[in-house]
């Protein structure tokens, strides 16, 4: 009789390490503002860009570190072994993973509402984050409801959507970076544009995901 064979750790954690590869550019960006702000002379050296953060700090700091959170654990949820040989903590984390989405992109859009804009600040990328912001908030919310109804064809599409969504993050960090390195300077226009690329094709590449056909039966988690 054929014996199941175990997955290697590497094919296990391949797709998470990938995608926490994706998003480690705003995850160290997150990492830098929590030390940043934690210094005790934040106040006498930050730019009245920094300021902004420091006069509401519960909105940003709970805003870097949920996000990073929900980048780590959204990641390890993709794990299809995961999944399958470790349900109740696939169960766990998704719980954890719906109150830090929820959390960072409600702190994002209400960043948008109640900071003085940054400097160079954008109208129309305020309208992208409250676009893509209130997006994460009703995937993950229909998300949830396909879970608890059991629908797990439509839970796994939704949660691809808010994961994707919310990794624009880092998709857009690298599409910055890459804009740097053909420009040679920074430009905040080319800036905005790689914003809006990143956003879209995130969106995109979740709907590419979904609508590949997949050999796996649907779960029961
Ligand atoms: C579509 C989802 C998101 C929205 C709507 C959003 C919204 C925002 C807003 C409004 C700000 C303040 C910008 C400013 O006025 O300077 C901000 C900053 C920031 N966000 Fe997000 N964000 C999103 C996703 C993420 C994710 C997933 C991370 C990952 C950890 C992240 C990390 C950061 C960081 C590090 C900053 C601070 C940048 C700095 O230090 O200047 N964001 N975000």
């Amino acid at each position: 009789m054929p014996t199941a064979t175990r997955p290697s750790l590497f094919k296990t954690l391949k797709l998470p390490l990938g995608l926490m590869l994706l998003g480690i550019l705003p995850i160290a960006a997150s990492a830098f503002r929590v030390v940043v702000m934690s210094d005790p002379d934040a106040h006498s050296t930050a730019t009245p860009d920094e300021a902004r953060f420091l006069a509401m700090p519960v909105s940003i700091l709970s805003h870097v570190i949920f996000g990073s959170l929900f980048l780590i654990i959204g990641a390890l949820q993709m794990s299809s072994t995961l999944r399958m040989r470790h349900r109740k903590l696939h169960r766990k984390l998704g719980y954890a993973a719906l109150i830090a989405g929820l959390t960072f992109a409600i702190s994002g859009v209400w960043m948008v509402f109640f900071y003085p804009s940054h400097s160079l600040g954008a109208l129309h990328i305020d309208i992208g984050r409250v676009i893509f912001g209130s997006s994460i908030i009703a995937v993950l919310t229909l998300g949830i409801r396909s879970a608890l109804r059991k629908d797990f064809t439509q839970h796994r599409a939704w949660m691809i959507r808010a994961y994707a969504l919310s990794a624009s993050a880092g998709v857009q960090s690298y599409l910055i970076l890459l804009a740097l390195a053909i420009n040679g300077s920074f430009d905040a226009k080319l800036a905005d544009i790689m914003m809006w690329v990143g956003w879209i094709t995130s969106a995109v590449a979740a709907e590419c995901i979904i609508a590949r056909p997949t050999n796996r039966k649907p779960q029961t988690v």
